[in-house]
């Protein structure tokens, strides 16, 4: 039976009330189950079929009003949450902490609040700060979407990336994905690695020994943590990483987040861990490229390979609109 009030159309099965959604926010993905993530892909398949209409347009959210905060710099998250927002019918209030009251003292409770007070009902925010939208979640009544905190996490993007491989491999489960980069201050990664371990992915992480949490560098002895990452292969030899690999995954050098001294220089990085045709020809044939962007071309993946028939790097933002529409659309119907 179809939800007949939100419905993209009654095109697809994926707004079928089976889904039992019950959550309230989108913090990070260490807590999705497979059957909530299969939800957001099945979502995000019916919200492209409605991206892909001359007027893209559905009322899921009309009435609502979606504020995007952002105290750290942004294009594709930002862009395509405000497009997703307007593609459901909501109104959209974007700001950048450089230009509100930020500037002028405000707290972070303060700014929320007053977000809620004018009648917010969804707030989507980015923080330097790893765990800001978990604070912030205990203290409004409004949905809160994590577009990026400090290290920790990036979820949506994280969605994006297990969707943009969905939809090239099918059923992820024993396909070798292999992220290579700045693990270590990378939210993107952590996300990824969650979301890829809960559906059944063989994942392999690569960096320098300075550039892996620390927990996972080769010469540290492996602690019982409760709130470590899943335990994933980790290599330091890109090479090795690569053989066979089904997904090749580069990531930044977060050069903002890292303290001085953890590589010797850039030249040094991309000779040992650029992803480049050499390296790529280990993987399996037709091995998907991808970066979560920004991209720094020439330091962490060759011109050629970012350009690459393989690359998928254009695809994951373009997907990003979908899945970020399947994110809020199940949230608007999920518990008030
Ligand atoms: N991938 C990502 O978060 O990109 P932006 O910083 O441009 O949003």
């Amino acid at each position: 039976m179809s939800d007949e009030r939100t419905t993209a159309g009654g095109a697809t099965a994926a707004l079928d009330v089976r889904w039992a959604w019950t959550r309230r926010h989108v913090l990070d993905l260490d807590d999705f189950s497979r059957t909530e993530i299969d939800a957001v892909m099945e979502t995000a398949d019916a919200m492209r079929e409605v991206l892909g209409r001359e007027v893209p347009r559905v009322p899921a959210l009309r009435g609502k009003t979606l504020v995007t905060l952002f105290y750290e710099a942004s294009t594709r998250t930002r862009a395509s949450f405000e497009l997703a927002a307007k593609a459901l019918g909501a109104d959209v209030i974007n700001i950048a902490a450089s230009g509100s009251s930020v500037q002028k003292g405000e707290s972070l409770y303060d700014t929320v609040r007053t977000l809620q007070a004018v009648g917010s009902q969804v707030l989507v925010m980015r923080h330097g700060a790893s765990g800001a939208p978990y604070l912030v979640a205990q203290h409004v009544q409004m949905n809160v979407v994590n577009a990026g905190d400090g290290w920790h996490a990036h979820p949506t993007q994280g969605l994006l990336d297990l969707y943009t491989m969905r939809s090239h491999l099918g059923d992820l489960r024993g396909k070798r994905v292999v992220i290579v980069g700045d693990i270590a201050h990378s939210r993107v990664a952590r996300s990824n690695l969650w979301g890829l371990t809960t559906m059944g992915a063989q994942v392999v992480i690569c960096a320098p020994p300075t550039l892996l949490p620390y927990g996972m560098r080769p010469s540290v002895a492996p602690v019982e943590d409760p709130l470590a990452l899943p335990r994933v292969q980790v290599e330091t030899d890109l090479d090795r990483a690569v053989e066979g690999a089904d997904v090749v995954m580069a990531l930044r050098l977060q050069l903002e987040r890292m303290t001085a001294g953890l590589l010797p220089s850039l030249r040094e990085y991309a000779r040992l861990y650029q992803v480049n045709e050499e390296r790529l020809s280990r993987a399996r044939t037709g091995a998907l490229v991808m970066h979560p962007g920004p991209v720094n071309e020439g330091v962490e993946i060759s011109p050629a390979v970012a350009r690459s028939l393989q690359s998928v790097i254009e695809e994951q933002v373009t997907n990003g609109v979908a899945v970020r529409m399947a994110v809020l659309y199940l949230l608007a119907r999920g518990k008030p």
